[in-house]
C-alpha cells in the first residue's frame, strides 16, 4: 500500500546502518550528528518527556556516569520531544533541587536535543505507536567511531533502564573489535572471550584434539579463551 497523508512513514534504522544525519539545537549549542562526533563512540538516548520522574533518575545516573562513559571513549547524547528552554528549566531543577539515592547537585553537561519537531525522533524510530505518539520511548543507540550503528535497545515508557549494563555494551563492543572476538552472557572484562567457529572440518578436529593452544572448547563449535581484565581495559580505555 501506498503511504498517504494519514500514513507516515516512520523509519527505523538497524544495527549494521549507518546513523541517520541530523543539525539539531541542544542545551550545549548546535549539534551536526554524527559528524561531531567522529572517531568517537555515542550512546544516542532518547527520554519521553522533561520534568517526569523516571527521566529524572535516569538523568541523574548518567550524568554521575557520565566521566566513566567517556574515559570508555563514549560520549552521550540525549533527547526529548520537548522545546530547549523546557530542558534547560528541568537541567536547573535536577541540579538545584532535586536530590536521588544519595546523587545531588547533579549538572548535566552532555548535550540534550530539542526535538519538538520530532524531526530526530522519526528518523530514528524512537515513537512508539502502541505507547504514545507524542513521546520517545526510550530508545539507545550506540554508534560507532565510524558513525555505525552497532547496538540499538528500546524499553518502553514505564522502565528506566540500566546503566551498568549500556556500559558492559560499550565495553564489551570495542572488546569484540579489538580482539577480533565475541562476548558471551553476562561477559565482563576479565572473563573468558569466544572465538569464532571452527571454519573447517580439520579446523573443527584440531580444536578437539587440543592442536590449537590457548582454548577451551566445549565442543568443536564452542571454544574459549582467556583475556584478562588489564589487557581489556588497556586497549578499551582512553584515559
Ligand atoms: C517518567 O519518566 O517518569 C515517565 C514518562 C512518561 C510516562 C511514564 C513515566
Amino acid at each position: 500500500m501506498e503511504p498517504n497523508q494519514e500514513q507516515e512513514v516512520i523509519s527505523m534504522p538497524r544495527i549494521g546502518d549507518k546513523a541517520p544525519e541530523f543539525k539539531a539545537v541542544t542545551t550545549q549549542g548546535e549539534m551536526n550528528f554524527p559528524a561531531d562526533y567522529k572517531g568517537s563512540w555515542v550512546i544516542l538516548f532518547s527520554h519521553p518527556a522533561d520534568f517526569t520522574p523516571v527521566c529524572t533518575s535516569e538523568f541523574m545516573t548518567f550524568a554521575t556516569l557520565e566521566k566513566k562513559f567517556n574515559e570508555a571513549g563514549c560520549q552521550l547524547v540525549g533527547l526529548s520531544i520537548d522545546g530547549l528552554y523546557s530542558h534547560i528549566a528541568w537541567l536547573r531543577t535536577i541540579k538545584e533541587k532535586i536530590e536521588y539515592k544519595g546523587m545531588k547537585d547533579v549538572e548535566v553537561t552532555f548535550p540534550l536535543i530539542e526535538d519538538i519537531t520530532m524531526n530526530v525522533a522519526k528518523k530514528y524510530g524512537m515513537v512508539m505507536p502502541g505507547e504514545s505518539s507524542t513521546k520517545a520511548v526510550r530508545a539507545v543507540f550506540v554508534i560507532d567511531p565510524k558513525g555505525i550503528i552497532r547496538t540499538i535497545i528500546y524499553y518502553p515508557l514505564s522502565l528506566g533502564r540500566n546503566f551498568d549494563e549500556l556500559y558492559r555494551v560499550v565495553l564489551a563492543l570495542k572488546t569484540a573489535d579489538e580482539f577480533n572476538i565475541a562476548t558471551p552472557a553476562d561477559w565482563r572484562p576479565g572473563d573468558d572471550v569466544i572465538i569464532s567457529p571452527a571454519g573447517s572440518c580439520g579446523s573443527a578436529k584440531d580444536r578437539m584434539d587440543g592442536k590449537e593452544e590457548g582454548l577451551e572448547c566445549k565442543d568443536w563449535f564452542f571454544c574459549t579463551k582467556k583475556l584478562d581484565k588489564d589487557t581489556v581495559m588497556k586497549k578499551i580505555l582512553t584515559k
